[in-house]
């Protein structure tokens, strides 16, 4: 039913932004240098977890071809045996320049699993638990997770659990996992009765993120995992919004940006494009490199990343600041739902659960109309975001049966500003019966103006 990890946060207040957990926790930018170039590194580290978290994210183009030695200095002595788990049209368009710094008797072997949230199962752990097995793995072997969210998700889970627990490597290739799922060492599995229902926390031993590998990611992807970046912005990084509003033609083809604005009475004014959904171009590769500017794709990432870092470092197990990453999630989780996951990407189901908790943020007060206009148009902007239909009633009845899941208190995330949020438990569901309605109401307006 929900498409968020389940969380062990009943009855532990939020921690206010910016204070708390942070003493114990760091996630800094440094400079590593493999062969002469400088990339940007994260560092995501929790000395309160247990076991302590603490491994870097590289981000920049072209750190595919050296992966080999990148792994090799992460695993000084003796070289451990590795294990590509990836899906099959990933492999296709990226195995050259993946296998391109590994020595002729150091090649890594290739587990697949077919691509699709439907895979996303136990019986799939099974089955590469088994192949692993078969093919000689043991406790220093390490995984390379090679694909987006749903192989993120499953490898992690595999490594957690085979042997008890073995190493793993993030080698994320959707924008969603770039920014999001490959982060904070939440690893599962889903079961028929719902989404990510089996699970473990598993950190990976690295991660390494290749902005290169978004260029052949369907336009509907990208735009989907750029909701979560515009998502980090609003919680936690103003800059980020700033960035993300004054660069919208180099970080999306200019073709596709499409500018519906929402006045500060949020009425619609501009053209919205036709919406595409899965349906038009999302199956469409997206390999102009011209197309977008890759040193802005890449700030935006390493931006969102920080955000991600500060806060799961903060909170690895979602006690409190890390309930902030879910701001939209509330409303976009019950559309998923209400939708049957079928018709919005997930991202594009965050941003109208976005443009919900805006409304209501705007409604208690704590964000001006003037701020609403600019949080609600960038969200916009960086559509098309495909229109659904659902009763209102429907999806905040939805999101009650999350609320249930958490001994009874629903938690909401409003924002409080640009950059600025909070966490509260008071909202009613006439509250967000009105939120909803308000941005059904939007999701109207621009399809009149269509
Ligand atoms: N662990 C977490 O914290 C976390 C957070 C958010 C979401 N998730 C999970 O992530 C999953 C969704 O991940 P996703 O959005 O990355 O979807 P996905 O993994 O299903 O990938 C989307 C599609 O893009 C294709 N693809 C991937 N990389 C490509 C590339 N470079 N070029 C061309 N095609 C490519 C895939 O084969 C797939 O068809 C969900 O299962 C969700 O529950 C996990
Ligand atoms: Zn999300």
């Amino acid at each position: 039913m929900i498409q968020g990890y389940h969380r062990n946060i009943a009855g532990i207040p939020p921690i206010p932004h910016g204070m708390g957990g942070m003493h114990t926790a760091c996630a800094t930018v440094l400079s590593l240098r493999y062969h002469k170039a400088t990339v940007p590194t994260i560092r995501v580290a929790t000395a309160s977890a247990s076991p302590a978290v603490d491994y870097t994210v590289a981000i920049a183009p072209g750190l595919l071809r050296t992966l080999y030695p990148r792994l090799r200095k992460l695993t000084p002595g003796k070289s451990p045996s590795t294990f590509v788990v990836t899906s099959p049209a990933i492999w296709a368009l990226w195995h050259k320049p993946f296998l391109a710094s590994f020595p002729k008797d150091k090649k890594p072997a290739v587990l697949f699993l077919p691509a699709g949230e439907s895979h996303k199962r136990l019986a799939t752990v099974e089955s590469l638990a088994q192949q692993l097995a078969c093919a000689g793995a043991d406790r220093d072997s390490i995984l390379l997770a090679f694909g987006g969210g749903v192989v993120g998700d499953v490898t992690g889970f595999l490594a957690a659990i085979y042997m008890r627990g073995i190493r793993y490597v993030g080698i994320p290739t959707t924008l969603l996992a770039q920014v999001d799922s490959s982060l904070g060492g939440k690893t599962g599995v889903n079961l028929l009765a719902g989404k990510n229902l089996i699970g473990s926390f598993h950190h990976p031993l690295a991660v390494f993120t290749d902005i290169d590998l978004l260029r052949t990611l369907p336009s509907a992807e990208l735009r989907s995992g750029l909701q979560e970046a515009i998502k980090a912005g609003i919680i936690y990084d103003a800059k980020l919004f700033r960035y993300l509003e004054q660069n919208t033609n180099k970080i999306i083809e200019s073709k596709s940006a499409t500018q519906p604005s929402l006045s500060a009475k949020s009425a619609l004014r501009k053209e919205q494009r036709t919406p595409n959904a899965k349906g038009t171009d999302a199956g469409a590769p997206h390999l102009d490199s011209g197309m977008w500017d890759s040193a802005a794709l890449q700030k935006v990432v390493t931006a969102s990343v920080r955000v991600k870092a500060e806060v799961v470092a903060a909170d690895e197990k979602e006690s409190g600041l890390r309930m902030i990453l879910n701001f939209g999630h509330t409303v976009g989780h019950a559309i998923e739902a209400a939708t049957h996951y079928r018709k919005l990407l997930h991202g594009e189901a965050v941003a109208w659960g976005s443009i919900a908790a805006l409304h209501l943020s705007l409604n208690r007060g704590r964000i001006t109309p003037e701020e609403f206009a600019r949080m609600a148009n960038l969200i916009l902007r960086y559509g098309p975001i495909p229109p659904f239909k659902a009763d209102p009633a429907k999806l905040v009845s939805l999101t009650s049966a999350d609320k249930k899941k958490r001994s009874g208190r629903r938690a909401f995330v409003l924002a409080t500003g640009i950059g600025r949020t909070e966490v509260v438990y008071d909202v009613t569901d006439a509250e967000l019966l009105a939120a909803t309605r308000a941005m059904l109401t939007d999701m109207r307006a621009s399809e009149r103006v269509r």
